[in-house]
């Protein structure tokens, strides 16, 4: 029989492209479970067929919803993915309070359904839990680089996962974690850097650099951020944290210059804006463990060609993004980004 995945945070960017990819990568069943904040979109759903992917909204941090959901979970290789979170990291700068409520109670009410009803759990966290590296810094970050997060979103991911750990410990609850570097692809929030650039220049609009621009991100097609939960999934060891991290390091400013390029315009047509206060400068993935031990590699090798296709794409589906365009461009000036 085909599992049953239940997807938390399903209509989210990671999380639907994860429901993409696991629809026509695997013959699973998919329940997502997703309370439709501002960052969830019912159309990120569009398109995948209605005999396999149910959506339901609602909150993780609902311990009844939560139970019923999954004491359905009740085949061998039925498991919940859990990706459900407040993601934006200049959001938790300005009200942390949900940041406190979803990643660390709603994951609190996750593993205390999967361990009751014995579900195996796969944990989304993200390398920001590891705080910065330098910019020379010979070390990237691995499995076991210490916890040392920086902004209330990474505190409470950080806290998230150590609360995963001793369930792991103290109830055997069957459980691993994967955290991944930054996702670029389709169906991202124009919040977060890339869509917006490239949404302010569809609109005619300079992209917005925070500081100096000099801030390393290492990118991760979220197709690739997919298949590795998969192999995971499929052949992750119990307790075990896995990196994922394609290789992907790029300057802020390099990444807008690339965008200016694909639509035309000089290198340098870009506004410097206030810097975000305790801005991480570097983050980079060895992904070692997981190539050696589980045989993964990533697909997207070619930056520009991704971002291409990503442009594209927001190109295409102006009716997706368009809606939240005008408030999020609002919220930045009042904070002089
Ligand atoms: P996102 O903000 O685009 O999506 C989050 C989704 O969770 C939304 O659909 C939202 O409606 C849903 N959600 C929020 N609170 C909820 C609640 N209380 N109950 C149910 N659903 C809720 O985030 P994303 O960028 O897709 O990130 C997904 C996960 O991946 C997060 O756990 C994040 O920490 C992790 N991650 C993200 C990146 C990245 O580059 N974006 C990298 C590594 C890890
Ligand atoms: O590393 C993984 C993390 O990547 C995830 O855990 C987070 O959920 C995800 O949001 C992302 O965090 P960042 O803070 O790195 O992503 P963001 O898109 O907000 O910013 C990327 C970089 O670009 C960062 O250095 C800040 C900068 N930036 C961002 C915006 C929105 C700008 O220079 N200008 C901007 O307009």
């Amino acid at each position: 029989m085909p599992r049953t995945l239940l997807v938390t945070g399903g209509a989210g960017f990671i999380g639907s492209n994860f429901v993409h990819y696991a629809t026509e990568h695997t013959d699973a069943r998919i329940i997502v479970l997703d309370k439709l904040t501002y960052a969830g979109n019912r159309a990120s759903l569009a398109g995948l067929p209605e005999d396999r992917v149910t959506l339901v909204e609602g909150d993780i941090a609902d311990a009844d919803l939560v139970g019923r959901l999954v004491a359905d979970l009740t085949g061998p290789d039925d498991a919940i993915v859990h990706y459900a979170a407040e993601s934006h990291n200049d959001n938790s700068l300005s009200d942390p309070s949900p940041f406190l409520t979803t990643n660390l109670i709603g994951t609190y009410t996750l593993i205390e359904a999967a361990r009751r009803h014995d579900v195996r759990f796969h944990h989304i966290s993200t390398d920001e839990v590891y705080g910065d590296l330098e910019l020379d810094d010979p070390q990237r970050f691995t499995e076991s680089t210490p916890y040392n997060p920086s902004s209330p979103y990474s505190s409470t991911k950080a806290g998230s996962d150590l609360l995963v750990r001793a369930w792991v410990r103290s109830f055997g609850l069957r459980a691993t974690i994967s955290n991944c570097s930054n996702n670029y692809g389709p169906r991202q929030h124009v919040e977060k850097f890339i869509p917006r650039q490239i949404t302010n220049l569809i609109d005619g609009i300079r992209p917005r650099l925070y500081g100096a621009g000099q801030n390393v991100r290492d990118w991760i097609h979220a197709d690739d951020h997919s298949s590795a939960v998969l192999a995971i999934l499929d052949r992750g060891r119990i307790g075990e944290t896995y990196l994922i991290g394609a290789d992907g390091e790029k300057s802020n400013k390099e990444v807008v210059g690339l965008i200016l390029e694909a639509f035309g315009r000089p290198a340098d047509d870009f506004d410097h804006v206030t810097d975000r206060p305790g801005h991480d400068l570097r983050y980079a993935i060895d992904s070692t463990k997981l190539r050696t031990e589980l045989g993964w590699t990533p697909s997207f090798s070619d930056f520009e060609a991704g971002i291409a296709d990503t442009i594209a794409w927001y190109r295409d589906n102006e009716d997706w993004w368009r809606p939240q365009k005008a408030e999020t461009e609002a919220k930045y000036a009042r904070s002089g980004q």
